[in-house]
């Protein structure tokens, strides 16, 4: 069982995505919203994952290069404010890469292939035996990007709970290594909103799959995705009753319709039957374009000056860049290396 934790004010945060596409729904229920009420009384910075992105798609990386701006765009278009939270790049801090090298000592091969995330990404990618190193390893690089920063909250989907244990296992070796606590442990902050479903109730959000609705979705896509969603299928005609649990519409319109006691009089009334799923999905529709719409107009303004997007990252690296390299610093110095 994990603890819900709750943010300190002392709380240092840091978060990450990698960027292997524009950020959806799902990002937004489960962290852009927690990280955007977290950034007024906390030290956040949140790292756009590139390296990490590449493990997977280094066979095509302009998957990874050309969605780093849209990421950052989507931060911003949702309310992250730069002078609050540092937005920086993994691949501009090489002390991460550092000391990746260094902890990669510090972990085992069987302790890498027991991590239940990588295990079942494994599976869903279809690698079998053919798995990238980078991407067997980047448990230690996400270790390295937590406690490079000295984090102790990792705001996560509960996927990731695996990588905030192997960061505290890296942690612990290390300070052991060292007799005083160099490195920082970290809890994980886990979302309270439900882990939103796909559009096509099937599965995981996947952004290679075309079931997500995403941040900058024009009004015609967020229309089509609402149309095409997964309802109850022995809802066949109006007057029968529905189920709502399972109910893709139902599911979301819980998580973004601003008035939940509305909800719970459409969920009684589709249960005794008589409510059409055209008509839940006009509500859901109304709903998700009126959210989405300033969103999509920021978003597009701040994808026009992409100057101005690649300052915000140059400026966050650079901050970034001092921080990690002073704990590159003493964790070479356990090693004794810090001879020149
Ligand atoms: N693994 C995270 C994801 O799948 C991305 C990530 C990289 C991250 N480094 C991190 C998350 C550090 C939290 C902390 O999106």
């Amino acid at each position: 069982m994990t603890l819900q934790h709750t943010p300190n004010r002392s709380d240092i945060i840091l978060t990450g995505d990698r960027a292997t596409g524009p950020l959806h729904l799902g990002h937004y229920v489960g962290s852009l919203k927690q990280r955007v009420e977290l950034q007024h009384a906390n030290q956040q910075t949140i790292l756009v994952a590139d390296m990490q992105g590449l493990t997977d798609n280094a066979h095509q990386p302009s998957k990874v290069a050309s969605n780093i701006l849209n990421v950052v765009a989507d931060y911003l278009a949702v309310g992250i404010d730069p002078d609050k939270t540092t937005i920086c790049l993994q691949s501009q801090l090489p002390a991460l890469a550092e000391l990746t090298m260094f902890y990669s000592n510090l972990v085992t091969m069987s302790r890498l292939e027991r991590n239940p995330t990588v295990k079942s990404e494994i599976q869903s990618k279809g690698f079998e035996r053919s798995i990238p190193v980078g991407f067997m390893t980047y448990p230690i690089s996400q270790a390295a990007d937590i406690s490079a920063f000295h984090a102790t909250l990792v705001p996560v989907g509960d996927d990731q709970l695996p990588m905030i244990e192997q960061t505290n296992e890296i942690v612990r070796k290390l300070n052991g290594l060292a007799g005083e606590a160099i490195l920082t442990e970290c809890r994980p902050l886990l979302s309270n909103a439900p882990r939103l479903p796909s559009t096509d109730g099937k599965n995981k959000m996947s952004k290679t799959m075309g079931n997500t609705i995403n941040l900058g979705a024009s009004e015609r896509e967020i229309s089509a995705a609402v149309k095409s969603m997964y309802t109850d299928p022995y809802h066949l005609r109006v007057e029968d009753p529905g189920r709502v649990e399972g109910n893709v519409v139902f599911t979301y319109l819980d998580a973004f319709h601003p008035d939940k006691g509305y909800v719970d009089e459409l969920k009684a009334h589709y249960q005794r039957g008589g409510l059409g799923d055209g008509k839940t999905k006009k509500i859901l529709e109304e709903c998700l374009q009126e959210l989405l719409q300033p969103i999509r107009a920021r978003r597009a303004d701040y994808l026009n000056d992409k100057a101005q997007l690649v300052d915000i990252l140059r400026k966050g690296s650079q901050i970034s860049r001092e921080k990690t390299e002073t704990v590159l610093h003493s964790v070479k110095a356990v090693f004794g290396l810090n001879i020149l």
